[in-house]
């Protein structure tokens, strides 16, 4: 990988994964396989796979992380999420798929924010992290298409996930300053373990 003078674009160059990720990824069961969607460089996959879980990378552009092709348990998927069929259903990429977590930074089409969801099984870790309204003040994106709306990743697991942490504002702590919305939670609304109903409480500093 070149990165003579600096040229190469952020979400490429191998920095370390976000703070966000790093911070909830223990969340996800042991073993169990994580899809980075949107993956660019893969530097939160790569946390993952160095965690022990097999990995599912996907981008239109999946250049950037051939390095991992001949890891075990890696999967390279060259897809564009937002033409041809839906990548979770009929024939897309990812239909009658189940991840035991799905990690997504920096990158929205809201047509996949529900099939996102769907496609995490019980007892599975969403983490999602990306720019939210109020960016266009500091940096791009500035298209509202690509800007989360307030509380629209809570609204988003309502009724499907238990909601782990949830932060949105302006934050500078992934190399660069913008107004963000971030979420981690896990897919254990249904069990009902406990005699109220209750899904059980998971540690907000997972190791
Ligand atoms: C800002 S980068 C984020 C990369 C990575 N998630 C990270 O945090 O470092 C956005 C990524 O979305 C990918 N992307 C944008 N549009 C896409 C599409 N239609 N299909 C697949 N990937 C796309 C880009 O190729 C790029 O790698």
């Amino acid at each position: 990988m070149d990165n003579a003078g600096g040229k190469q674009p952020p979400h490429t160059r191998p920095n370390g994964p976000s703070p966000w990720v790093a911070r909830f990824a223990g969340l996800a069961r042991k073993g169990s396989r994580v899809l980075d969607l949107a993956c660019g460089g893969g530097r939160n996959g790569r946390l993952f796979l160095a965690r022990g879980h097999p990995l599912t990378l996907v981008d239109r552009d999946v250049g950037h992380v051939q390095d991992l092709k001949r890891e075990t348990g890696v999967e390279i998927i060259e897809a564009d999420l937002e033409s041809g069929s839906p990548a979770f259903e009929g024939n897309g990429s990812f239909a009658g798929r189940r991840f035991g977590a799905i990690v997504v930074v920096n990158y929205l089409h809201r047509p996949l924010l529900v099939p996102i969801v769907e496609a995490i099984e019980a007892g599975g870790l969403l983490i999602y992290e990306t720019f939210a309204r109020g960016n266009e003040a500091f940096s791009r994106p500035k298209n509202p298409d690509f800007l989360l709306r307030s509380g629209e990743l809570l609204e988003l697991v309502r009724g499907r996930m238990q909601v782990v942490a949830y932060e949105h504002g302006l934050i500078a702590d992934d190399g660069c300053s913008g107004v963000k919305q971030r979420i981690a939670a896990v897919k254990d609304t249904g069990g009902a373990a406990r005699p109220d109903g209750e899904p059980p409480p998971h540690p907000l500093h997972p190791d």
